[in-house]
């Protein structure tokens, strides 16, 4: 990544609250809080890795970046080629040019591409769309693309039931790239893959950002994928983010009580921090109610008054230099403790 840090996409105070309904004429009920006030920078050319457990908003998060979804408060400003602008005031053209910019790879890349359409019919559309006008031009900015993800050719005929899964994804991938975006948004993209057809498929992310000038959000509940594609990872708890920092410095220095559990229960022998496993207990609380002060609370074992009342803030510590982002009452105790346990193992 550059030295010197460009905003491409800032978030603001962000919500998105899905309306349950079943009151009087269907009127909302109460409302579930998925993301709960954000506030994110992503800069160019990073990978951000996004984690936490299933139903924390990561998901959400990324299809109300991609508009799929609208914000219900809070902004998101996109720095276009000639300035920046709040992607959810956008119409028309500017909506056009951002839909451009901002693409998906979701886990499932079956749900992407009609079955009964060849690969070159599905990517024929969006070429079309954004001026790639005839059908040589087209077959040939799709070849190329196959061939960019490690496929033939030829494989542009095909349908996607004659594909296997990571052949499946790197199709997706080939997707998401055609109309040549700048952010793009990896959903679980690796998560229903072998381990070594993961490893490819990560490597050729890798490889295309580099070659693309792309950034990367990687969404995924797998700690040990996420540490190998990020450069900066927030880890999500109930809809708000509880700790970011550089990949390196999260899992040297672990703050948050939330992301040391989740550390703890990798299954692999040589990380730092796997002394004790801390088991998680329960569930995520309910989005539609969550609990009041700091949600991680009722599963803290340092859980203290001040955590069930007041919500701590998103805040930066700044670890030796380096930025490091927690939203816990208790981080300059816990930040001692990590620097303490690091240098004592
Ligand atoms: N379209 C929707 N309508 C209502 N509720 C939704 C909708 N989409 C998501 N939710 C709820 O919002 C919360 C966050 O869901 P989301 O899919 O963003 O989580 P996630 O972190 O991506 O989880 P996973 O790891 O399982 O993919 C969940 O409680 C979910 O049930
Ligand atoms: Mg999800």
């Amino acid at each position: 990544m550059a030295d010197k840090k460009e905003a491409l996409l800032t978030i603001k105070g962000l919500k998105t609250y899905f309306p349950v309904k079943g009151g009087f004429l269907g009127k909302a009920t109460s409302y579930v809080q998925a993301v709960n006030d954000i506030n994110l920078t992503i800069y160019k050319g990073e990978t951000l890795g996004l984690v936490g457990e299933s139903g924390c908003g990561k998901t959400t998060l990324g299809k109300t970046i991609l508009q799929l979804y609208k914000a219900t408060q809070g902004e998101m400003v996109y720095e276009f080629k000639d300035g920046p602008r709040n992607l959810e005031t956008l119409t028309g053209k500017d909506m056009d040019e951002a839909r451009k910019k901002i693409q998906i790879v979701f886990q499932d890349p079956q749900s992407s591409l009609n079955p009964s359409f060849t690969i070159y019919q599905s990517l024929s559309d969006p070429l079309k769309k954004f001026g790639v006008k005839t059908r040589e031009e087209r077959r040939k900015v799709i070849g190329d693309l196959l061939e960019a993800v490690n496929m033939r050719r030829e494989y542009m005929d095909r349908y996607p039931h004659e594909f296997s899964g990571g052949q499946r994804q790197r199709v997706g991938i080939a997707r998401a790239l055609c109309i040549n975006p700048e952010l793009v948004i990896c959903d679980e993209a690796v998560s229903a893959l072998d381990v070594s057809i993961q490893a490819q498929v990560l490597n050729l992310l890798k490889k295309l950002k580099k070659e693309r000038n792309l950034t990367y959000i990687f969404i995924t509940h797998d700690l040990s994928v996420v540490e190998y594609i990020s450069d900066r990872i927030a880890v999500m708890y109930l809809g708000r983010i509880v700790e970011l920092a550089d990949a390196k410095e999260l899992y040297e220095n672990t703050v948050h009580p939330y992301t040391r559990a989740l550390l703890s229960a990798i299954p692999v022998a040589d990380i730092h921090h796997k002394k004790d496993r801390i088991i998680l207990e329960g569930d995520v609380p309910s989005p539609m109610n969550p609990p009041s002060g700091c949600h991680f609370h009722g599963r803290c074992r340092h859980c203290q008054e001040i955590c069930k009342k007041e919500k701590p803030e998103l805040k930066n510590y700044e670890i030796n230099g380096r930025d490091h982002y927690v939203a816990c009452h208790f981080a300059e105790e816990n930040i001692k403790n990590a620097v303490k346990n690091r240098t004592e193992h």
